[in-house]
């Protein structure tokens, strides 16, 4: 798989990274997931813009100009003999004694790669449960220090469940790597942005169609109840992009096999 890294183009498998990066030692970085479509990334501005946002936040310098970033990116999906598959960015604070806080300004540590995945089986309805959201209080920065998204996945898989919608102070966050929707009487609901969800790509798509469509979209906090009650529930990202929901802490949504709203969207 073609990757890059200090500023090189090399095989995934020639990549080799101090211990001392702070990304390992610490999970002191930032990262994006990319999808490509037939050598197109997808929303590459969006991905680029909130990359920015996500290093100024961490206060990690940005080690490339927006055009750099692009030909990396580009050169990469040349690179790759799929047409379809996601491209990760990674930037880590850089190398340095271990130490919490370092004195000097360090050089950042760029990492990117092409990274093929399954994109999932469209039909398919997913089973998840409500668990307390157990992540810190900036989730708008996409970080790689993902070890709370982890335990909820692995609770969920233990449960038997696919997935996990967390719930922070009785309101509905985010899945372990997805934004959530509900639609209700033919109106899209989703949580509000703020420091409790990422911003994600997808999502803004989403609500851009919706828009065009005329269909109503309300940003706003609700609980498991409204799940529940929901006709329909989709998870969204970039590797995902909508996945419906079939079921909630054993609730049926909407009439469990049939999810017109999402099946709409996948059209537009
Ligand atoms: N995850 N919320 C969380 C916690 C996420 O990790 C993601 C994406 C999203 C959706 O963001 P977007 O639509 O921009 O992909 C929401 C990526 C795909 C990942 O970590 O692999």
């Amino acid at each position: 798989m073609p990757a890059f890294l200090n500023n090189k183009y090399l095989p995934l498998d020639e990549c080799f990274l101090s211990p001392l990066d702070r990304g390992f030692l610490f999970g002191d970085a930032v990262y994006e997931v990319i999808a490509v479509y037939d050598k197109v990334p997808f929303e590459i501005d969006k991905h680029l813009d909130r990359l920015a946002r996500s290093l100024d936040c961490s206060n990690i310098p940005n080690p490339y100009e927006r055009d750099e970033w692009i030909s990396i990116l580009n050169r990469l999906i040349k690179d790759e003999p799929a047409d379809s598959f996601g491209v990760y960015l990674h930037v880590s604070r850089g190398i340095a004694n271990r130490d919490l806080v370092v004195a000097e300004e360090l050089q950042p540590v760029a990492f990117a790669m092409t990274m093929p995945y399954t994109k999932p089986a469209p039909d398919k309805a997913i089973n998840t449960m409500t668990l307390s959201d157990p992540r810190w209080q900036r989730c708008d920065i996409k970080t790689t220090s993902l070890v709370a998204n982890v335990l909820v996945r692995r609770t969920a898989r233990q449960h038997g469940c696919d997935d996990a919608i967390m719930i922070r102070d009785n309101a509905v966050t985010e899945s372990a790597s997805a934004n959530v929707f509900v639609v209700s009487k033919g109106v899209l609901h989703t949580p509000p942005e703020s420091e409790y969800i990422l911003s994600g790509i997808t999502r803004g798509v989403i609500i851009e169609i919706a828009n065009q469509h005329d269909i109503a979209v309300e940003q706003h906090t609700f609980d498991a109840d409204f799940l529940y009650q929901a006709d329909e529930i989709w998870l969204t990202s970039s590797t995902k992009e909508i996945v419906a929901v079939g079921q909630v802490d054993g609730h049926t949504i909407g009439d469990g096999a049939t999810y017109p709203l999402r099946a709409q969207f996948k059209a537009w």
